[in-house]
């Protein structure tokens, strides 16, 4: 943890104040050194009181996301967000972790933007990412699992952010195959996984991770109003990003450990629990496929079941669904 981080952790824990002796002593640094630290967190909005009976107070933290706040919030993880770096903007966070993999950076990495200019969505789709108005992220993993397994990520993926959300807004969501988020029928959180793999070994997954947390509804374009929707939108307030960003890497941490322990069966409970797409008719387009049907169940590893009009069993690991009915 970085000097920031600590003197954030230590004013989180203690919500009444912390005197510049006690930070001084903790950190093993002069109380120079903490007022000048104090002072740099102050230039980067947090709202920090002082007064001599208390010491330092955290009154309130900026909007803006912060590498080292984060850290501070998320305390003890064992994988995810172990490493966070925070970037005004990029083309895509999925493209600063492809470079990062590339050069060969330990898994756990994430990287979030303020905003993307090239934020990509499933099936080759434009994702908007304006400026601080929701989460757009990604993170390195290196699992020691087969290709076939990884969908056992991204159904995991969808479990621990829907949990997340209801940690922080409580607003329930529906999970649509494989790892789409919906609140009334629109979309509010998308997940694209990119993979490196040989034939029987995953190199390294990508996962990118878009949630829209604070846009009005006359932020969607036109043509988006009626498919996607906000957190702010359902729950009639401002959500803390920092504070969301925070659970959510708690809850990818807790299942990517639980996966990577041999573990997948409970949370595939969980997320059939919590997904909407079983029982209805659906369509798949898998390139220039179509398969259409009832969806019964997810599979062991994560596939999602659907029986055809003739009585067949198809194992679907991607694609494009949608809900007839
Ligand atoms: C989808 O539903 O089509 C997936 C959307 C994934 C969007 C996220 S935002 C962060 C990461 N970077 C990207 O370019 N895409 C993902």
């Amino acid at each position: 943890m970085t000097t920031d981080a600590k003197i954030l952790s230590a004013l989180r824990a203690k919500s009444d104040g912390v005197s510049g002796a006690q930070l001084a002593e903790q950190l093993k640094i002069s109380r120079a050194a903490i007022w000048a630290r104090i002072e740099e967190l102050r230039r980067a909005g947090y709202e920090i009181e002082a007064g001599p009976h208390f010491g330092y107070r955290l009154v309130s933290s900026p909007d803006a996301l912060h590498a080292d706040d984060l850290t501070a919030r998320l305390g003890r993880i064992k994988v995810v967000g172990r490493d966070i770096r925070v970037f005004e903007e990029t083309t895509s966070t999925n493209d600063v972790i492809e470079k990062l993999a590339r050069d060969g950076v330990k898994e756990g990495v994430v990287v979030f933007a303020e905003a993307q200019t090239k934020g990509r969505g499933r099936l080759g789709r434009k994702w908007m990412s304006p400026t601080r108005k929701g989460l757009w992220f990604s993170i390195l993993l290196r699992p020691k699992l087969s290709p076939q397994e990884t969908t056992q990520l991204t159904v995991a993926s969808a479990t621990a952010l829907r949990r997340a959300i209801r940690k922080v807004t409580g607003l329930s969501s529906d999970i649509k195959w494989p790892n789409d988020l919906l609140i009334g029928g629109k979309k509010v959180v998308g997940i694209l996984t990119e993979m490196s793999a040989e034939v029987d070994r995953v190199r390294h997954i990508i996962l990118g991770i878009g949630v829209d947390v604070n846009q009005d509804a006359a932020e969607f374009p036109p043509e988006l109003r009626k498919l996607a929707t906000s957190l702010k939108i359902e729950a009639g307030e401002e959500i803390s990003r920092a504070e969301l960003a925070t659970e959510i890497l708690r809850e990818l941490d807790a299942d990517y450990t639980r996966i990577c322990g041999g573990k997948f069966s409970r949370g595939a409970d969980e997320w059939e629990a919590g997904c909407t797409t079983i029982g209805k008719h659906v369509s798949v387009q898998m390139g220039s496929r179509l398969v259409r049907g009832c969806a019964e169940s997810l599979d062991d590893d994560g596939a999602l079941l659907v029986r055809t009009e003739h009585g067949h069993l198809e194992r679907i690991i991607g694609g494009d669904v949608t809900l007839e009915k």
